[in-house]
């Protein structure tokens, strides 16, 4: 009976490992098959552009025909008709859009909807519009312009036909069917026609044959001449002006600006107080050691201010140091006056154990080791 009941007790158990596993194989399976990319929806323009696109490379894609090998004069009239054939045309709607995984719904839609217009062109078109572009987004559809104009009629940017906005910017709505035509100026530039460095960029000539706005150095405040601290017109704050050297960092710090209890680090263009150490009143850096005055409950032991209870300490225990050699060495004297042999061997074993513990406790000079040769060679 007991047997039975742990051999069903496995049983159930092995069942639901198994379903867990088999619930888990499905759902990595769903996962791995629906990889649902996060679909985006382009601006008219950039849509068309994109299915037009997609077409062109479909038209690659079946440039070389559908038929290999054979005959070469059959193939080539073969491939002539297949050119222009509608059997091309549906092998390159087949997969169009394929390519564009983040914007299919759209791209998809659109050449449904438009699935005329491409067959006008396929069939009728292709010949004065060499450019499918041309003739979907612009002629037909009207959401795109000729690159370099803006609006519905299509007018030339103001930034010029050529290179707009000096090719440091760009024409708002250039190439499609919206925008005012203006300059969108790259960082650094201003002007109608991105002509003009913005204040606080220089126009710079460096680069071979052109030019180009770029940014002044840290130290000037509003415009420059010139890269460099020495191009500045103004100093920015807390930079001061020299002759050799231009706009130089002022060290805030030699006047000492920080009230009491605070020290001054300079830092570039400007300073900083910072809180003294805390052993300190007052001082002229960081650390016990730059005290100007100690703090209350601290003493000054050269060269740091130490805690007062801290140094009474060790200062008990440097006195019972002392004593307990004192009082070692008056022991060997006494015996000493007893018998000569033990009070030397003891008095070894005292220089021995004072010479250690000197050396321990860290204060070990050879002032201690002279002493202790001095103690001993007087007994
Ligand atoms: C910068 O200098 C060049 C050459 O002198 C000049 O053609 C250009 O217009 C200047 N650009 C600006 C923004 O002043
Ligand atoms: C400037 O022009 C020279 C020669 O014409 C060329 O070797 C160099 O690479 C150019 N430098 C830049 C930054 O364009």
């Amino acid at each position: 009976m007991k047997l039975f009941l742990i051999y069903c007790i496995i049983f159930s158990l092995s069942r639901i490992v198994s379903l867990q596993e088999e619930t888990g194989k499905i759902k990595n399976k769903v996962d791995s098959k629906s990889p649902t990319k996060k679909q985006e929806t382009l601006p008219p323009c950039q849509a068309c552009r994109m299915l037009a696109n997609s077409f062109k490379k479909g038209m690659e894609r079946t440039s070389r025909g559908k038929f290999e090998g054979g005959d070469a004069l059959w193939e080539e009239s073969r491939l002539g008709t297949y050119a222009d054939s509608e059997i091309r045309l549906v092998e390159i709607q087949e997969k169009l859009c394929s390519e564009e995984e983040k914007a299919f719904d759209q791209c998809h839609h659109l050449a449904e909807e438009h699935e005329a217009l491409l067959e006008e062109w396929w069939f009728k078109s292709k010949a004065s519009y060499p450019d499918i572009f041309y003739f979907l987004c612009i002629d037909k559809l009207l959401v795109c312009c000729p690159e370099n104009h803006f609006g519905s009629d299509c007018k030339p940017c103001l930034g010029g036909l050529v290179n707009p906005c000096n090719g440091h910017g760009q024409c708002k709505g250039g190439g499609t069917r919206k925008g005012s035509g203006l300059c969108r100026c790259d960082l650094g530039y201003t002007g109608e026609l991105c002509e003009k460095c913005k204040v606080g960029y220089y126009n710079d000539t460096s680069v071979n044959g052109s030019w180009q706005c770029t940014k002044c150095d840290v130290s000037c405040k509003g415009h420059c001449r010139e890269a460099g601290p020495k191009g500045c017109e103004v100093c920015a704050d807390g930079y001061y002006y020299s002759i050799e050297l231009g706009c130089v960092d002022s060290n805030e710090c030699l006047v000492n600006p920080c009230k009491y209890g605070t020290f001054c680090v300079n830092t570039v263009g400007s300073y900083h107080c910072v809180e003294c150490d805390k052993s300190c009143d007052d001082c002229r850096g960081d650390g016990p050691d730059m005290c100007e005055k100690c703090a209350k409950g601290y003493t000054y032991q050269e060269p740091l201010c130490i805690e007062t209870k801290s140094w009474q300490r060790s200062l008990h225990v440097e006195v019972a140091r002392y004593a307990t050699y004192i009082g070692l060495c008056i022991a060997t004297c006494i015996i000493l006056r007893r018998n000569f042999y033990i009070a030397s061997l003891i008095g070894l074993l005292v220089g021995v154990y004072i010479g250690l513990s000197e050396y321990t406790v860290g204060d070990w000079d050879k002032r201690s080791v002279i002493k202790s040769v001095r103690s001993l060679s007087t007994l």
